[in-house]
C-alpha cells in the first residue's frame, strides 16, 4: 500500500480520513478524487494543502475517463471509496444523483480499479443497508433491507462491490457506519444543522415524535475504524463500525441546546420523514476483534463538535447561501408552516 486514492474525500468523512491518514502515514501518498458536488468543500481539506504527501483531483466517480487518469497518473494501489450521495431528505425529493454516484459510479470506480490492478479496494457503506432494527443490533451476516432511495442505492453499490470479489477476486473490504458527527460535517444533518440553527436562534424542525434511535458515533473513531478495517480487514468481509451509543434525537437535541445555552422552546415538532427508519443498532465485535477501540463517548465527542461549530463561523456561514437555502424552502417550509 503506497499510493491511495480517497474518493469523496472532500466531504465530511472522506476529509476527516484523508487529514488523519497523510498525517498518521507519512510514506503514502494520499490523492482525493472529488466532484466537488454540494457537499464536496476544499475548505475541509486546508489543514492538509500544503503536506508534500496529499494532492487534490476534481472528477466524477461515475466518469471512466476522469478515473482511468486518476488511476494512472498517481500509480495507485488503495481506493477507498467515501463518495457519495448522503442525505436520507434529499433521495426522498430526487433519487437521480443517488443512482448516478452511489449504484453508477461504484460500478465504473470499481470496474476500472480491477483493470489497473489496484491491490485493496475499501468501500465505505452504511448501517442503513441494514433497515429498521426493531430490537437487537446488526450483525454483517445479516439480510439488507434498505427503505429510503438512499439506504437502497447504498445496498446496490454494495452489491457490485461484493460481485467483483466473487467474480473477479478483487481484493475488497466493506466497511458499515453508524451515524457519524463532527467538525466539517455539511449542516443539513441533525446534528450540524441543529447547532448552527440554533446558534442563529431559528426553530429547529424534529421529524415525528423525535424519538427515533439513532448510534452516534465521533468521526474520527469512524476514521480509525476505517483505517484498521483497511489494514487488516479480511478480503471479500464487511465490517460494522458503530459509537456503541444509542440515543433518541430529541435527547441529542435538548443536549446540544444545553450545551449552547440555548432554550428547548426552540424545538419545533414537524410532519414526520417519509418513510423514517425508528432504529438503526449494529453490533461491532467483528472490526473490535481486528483491534480497534473508540478513543471518544459521545458526551466528550458532543462537546468538541458543539465547540467547533461556534468558532468556525468562516466555515458554515457562506455554505448556508444559495442552493442550501433553496433546498430548505423544499425541505422545511411546508413542514414547518403545517407545525404552526
Ligand atoms: P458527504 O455528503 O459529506 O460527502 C460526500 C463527498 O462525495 C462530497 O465531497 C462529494 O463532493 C463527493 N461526491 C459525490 N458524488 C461524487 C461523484 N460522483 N464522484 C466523486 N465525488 C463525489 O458524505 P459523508 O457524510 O462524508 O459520507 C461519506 C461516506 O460515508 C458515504 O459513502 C456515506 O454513505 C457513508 N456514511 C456516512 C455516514 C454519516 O453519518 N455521515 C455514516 C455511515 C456511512
Ligand atoms: O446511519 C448512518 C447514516 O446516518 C448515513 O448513512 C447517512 O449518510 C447520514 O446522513 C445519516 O442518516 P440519517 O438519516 O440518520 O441522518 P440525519 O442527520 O439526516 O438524521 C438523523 C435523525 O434526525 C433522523 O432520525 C432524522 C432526524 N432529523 C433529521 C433532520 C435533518 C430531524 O428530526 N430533523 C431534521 O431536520
Amino acid at each position: 500500500m503506497k499510493n491511495i486514492l480517497v474518493t469523496g474525500g472532500a466531504g465530511f468523512i472522506g476529509s476527516a480520513f484523508a487529514r488523519y491518514m497523510t498525517e498518521s502515514y507519512p510514506d503514502y501518498n494520499i490523492i482525493v478524487l472529488d466532484k466537488l458536488t454540494y457537499a464536496g468543500n476544499v475548505d475541509n481539506l486546508l489543514p492538509i494543502s500544503d503536506e508534500p504527501n496529499y494532492r487534490f483531483e476534481r472528477g466524477d466517480i461515475a466518469d471512466r475517463s476522469a478515473v482511468v487518469k486518476a488511476l494512472q497518473a498517481h500509480d495507485i494501489d488503495t481506493v477507498v471509496n467515501f463518495a457519495a450521495e448522503s442525505h436520507v431528505d434529499r433521495s426522498i425529493l430526487d433519487a437521480d444523483a443517488f443512482i448516478h454516484t452511489d449504484v453508477v459510479g461504484v460500478y465504473i470506480i470499481l470496474d476500472e480499479a480491477k483493470k489497473h490492478g489496484v491491490g485493496r479496494f475499501l468501500h465505505v457503506s452504511t448501517d442503513e443497508v441494514y433497515g429498521d432494527v426493531e430490537e437487537g443490533f446488526s450483525v454483517e451476516t445479516d439480510s439488507f433491507a434498505p427503505n429510503s432511495p438512499y439506504a437502497a442505492s447504498k445496498a446496490g453499490g454494495e452489491l457490485m462491490v461484493r460481485s467483483y470479489h466473487v467474480t473477479h477476486g478483487m481484493n475488497t473490504v466493506i466497511t458499515r457506519g453508524s451515524n457519524t458527527f463532527g467538525e466539517y460535517q455539511y449542516p443539513e444533518k441533525l446534528l450540524p444543522f441543529f447547532i448552527t440553527e440554533a446558534l442563529d436562534d431559528h426553530l429547529l424542525p424534529l421529524y415525528g415524535d423525535g424519538m427515533q434511535v439513532r448510534d452516534w458515533l465521533y468521526v474520527q473513531d469512524h476514521v480509525t475504524g476505517i483505517d484498521v478495517a483497511l489494514h487488516k480487514g479480511v478480503s471479500g468481509e464487511a465490517y460494522n463500525i458503530a459509537g456503541e451509543d444509542s440515543r433518541y434525537n430529541i435527547d441529542v437535541a435538548k443536549r446540544m441546546l444545553d450545551l449552547l445555552g440555548k432554550p428547548e422552546s426552540l424545538l419545533k415538532h414537524v410532519p414526520d420523514r417519509e418513510g423514517h427508519d425508528r432504529r438503526y443498532a449494529m453490533n461491532c465485535d467483528k472490526l473490535r476483534a481486528l483491534g480497534w477501540e473508540r478513543a471518544y463517548s459521545f458526551d466528550s465527542a458532543i462537546k468538541l463538535t458543539v465547540d467547533w461549530y461556534r468558532n468556525s463561523e468562516w466555515w458554515w456561514r457562506k455554505i448556508k447561501t444559495g442552493e442550501y437555502l433553496e433546498y430548505y424552502k423544499r425541505q422545511y417550509a411546508a413542514r414547518l408552516a403545517a407545525a404552526e
